[in-house]
């Protein structure tokens, strides 16, 4: 019988890249994709732990798979991901139905573990921190993405502990991935027909690779990628404001092909919040890096991440969230309540009051949602480059991004697919941008 399986990610850019690499990973064991949860025999759930009821919306997940194959032959149910590594071997014995928790760090031992399974039927959780087995052992297996627009992990896990985060804890400790490992699979990709590298990290910033006595940190790779005469475009997330250092500041100096836009997240507006949040930066040292960028090149845009009512937080100190967020006027943003996570040490502080806090997120997303239609809108009746990616669903209509990874939406062909062509805006949203081709086969850029 034919191996097929059905991968759902949840998460992270992070995880949508894992979940490549899984799949390139147990092609080799004779599996291919389906899109038809009904025809799999394998069912992978790729999962994130960063939202409020993670856990439970995994078992829901399963409680589905279970009716969908209710009568029939079940799947080889695995759970991995984020939730799977903090959970491990909780979920088997709550769960009968799954059959093995995998954690972020221990792909490698996938092909093994299925193949056990099959044989032995012996229901197992492996959640070891090995980020160098796991990056040497995918390094030989060809990573097979051919979209215009592919990620690459070059940093895992992390060691700032922020108080309300549990990342440190189901990615582990920070690991930098080698220079040329990286290097080489950003040459398969582009040989591949990729035109876009976005380089993934927790904090993709702080890479740094010691080889042969050199140090190697994201600036050198942003460099070296920009040799490559067939990449188009480099981007980077997720970036920390304390590692915006000066060599990676001069790339959007030296660069052409890094875009002028940065996710850089600062969480809070206030330093109290700032410091409560063990973030180990204040509100002046994020101004500070956002002047420089700016001063640099005043084209570029940033976007950052907020989260609202974290244990402690004043209507003084909100207020300087919106304070931020007025001055600041970033092109897009995210924005989340508190939720304690489990074993994070901000779970343990006394919570606010459910009802200020969707109050204080409507206020916020408010001022957030309005600056992001305003910086949309100043796009209208002017040209931008775009990176034609795909024909779009069900629809006559073409999609790609302009250089601050808004989405365009327009009239075109298939022969535009992986180039930057400039497309006139004529009308805009919260989220994209519509408009038509100004010429049919310009490279802009
Ligand atoms: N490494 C990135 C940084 O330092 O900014 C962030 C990574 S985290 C996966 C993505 C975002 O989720 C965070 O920036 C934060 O805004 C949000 N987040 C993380 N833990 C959270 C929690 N316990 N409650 C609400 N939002 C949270
Ligand atoms: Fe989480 Fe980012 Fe803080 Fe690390 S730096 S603990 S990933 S929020
Ligand atoms: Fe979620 Fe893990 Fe990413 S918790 S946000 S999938 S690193």
């Amino acid at each position: 019988m034919s191996k097929r399986v059905f991968i759902k990610t949840f998460g992270c850019q992070m995880n949508v890249y894992d979940s490549n690499r899984i799949l390139d990973t147990i092609k080799k064991i004779g599996f291919t994709e389906t899109k038809s949860i009904e025809l799999s025999n394998c069912f992978i759930l790729n999962t994130c732990h960063i939202r409020d009821k993670a856990k439970e919306k995994v078992y829901h997940e399963i409680g589905r798979v279970k009716q969908n194959f209710e009568g029939k032959v079940k799947p080889i149910v695995i759970v991995a991901g984020c939730v799977a590594q903090a959970e491990n071997s909780e979920m088997l014995k709550r769960e009968p139905y799954i059959d093995f928790v995998i954690g972020p760090q221990s792909y490698h031992k996938l092909n093994y573990t299925i193949e056990n399974f099959e044989k032995n039927k012996i229901r197992n959780e492996i959640t070891d921190f090995d980020s160098i087995s796991k990056f040497d052992y995918l390094s030989k297996i060809k990573n097979q993405d051919s979209n215009v627009s592919s990620f690459i992990t070059i940093q895992e896990g992390c060691d700032k502990f922020c108080h309300f985060c549990v990342v440190p804890y189901t990615r582990g400790p920070e690991y930098s991935r080698p220079f040329y490992q990286i290097l080489n699979e950003a040459k398969q990709l582009i040989q591949s027909g990729t035109k876009e590298i976005i380089l993934l990290g927790q904090n993709v910033n702080a890479y740094s690779s010691v080889e042969n006595k050199k140090e190697y940190r994201l600036s050198d790779l942003i460099m070296a990628l920009e040799n490559i005469k067939e990449l188009k475009r480099i981007r980077y997330i997720t970036s920390h404001p304390r590692d915006m250092s000066d060599d990676l500041i001069d790339c959007y100096k030296n660069s052409k092909k890094l875009m002028p836009f940065i996710h850089l997240p600062i969480q809070s507006g206030s330093n109290k919040i700032l410091n409560l949040m063990n973030r180990k930066h204040k509100v002046e040292d994020y101004i500070d890096v956002y002047e420089r960028l700016k001063k640099i090149n005043n084209k570029i845009e940033f976007s950052s991440d907020f989260i609202v009512g974290y244990p402690g937080e004043t209507e003084k100190d909100f207020k300087e969230t919106l304070k931020l967020v007025k001055n600041l006027k970033f092109l897009n943003s995210y924005s989340f309540i508190f939720s304690p996570r489990p074993g994070t040490t901000a779970s343990n502080y006394d919570q606010i009051d459910k009802k200020i806090l969707k109050e204080r997120l409507k206020v916020l997303q408010e001022i957030l949602f309005n600056n992001q239609k305003i910086k949309n809108k100043s796009f209208e009746n002017n040209q931008v480059n775009v990176l034609v990616e795909n024909k779009m669903k069900n629809q006559d209509k073409f999609f790609g991004r302009n250089e601050y990874m808004t989405s365009v939406i327009f009239n075109g062909n298939e022969s535009l697919v992986g180039k930057i062509i400039p497309v006139k805006i004529n009308n805009s949203n919260q989220n994209s941008l519509f408009g038509e081709i100004l010429t049919n086969d310009v490279e802009a850029a």
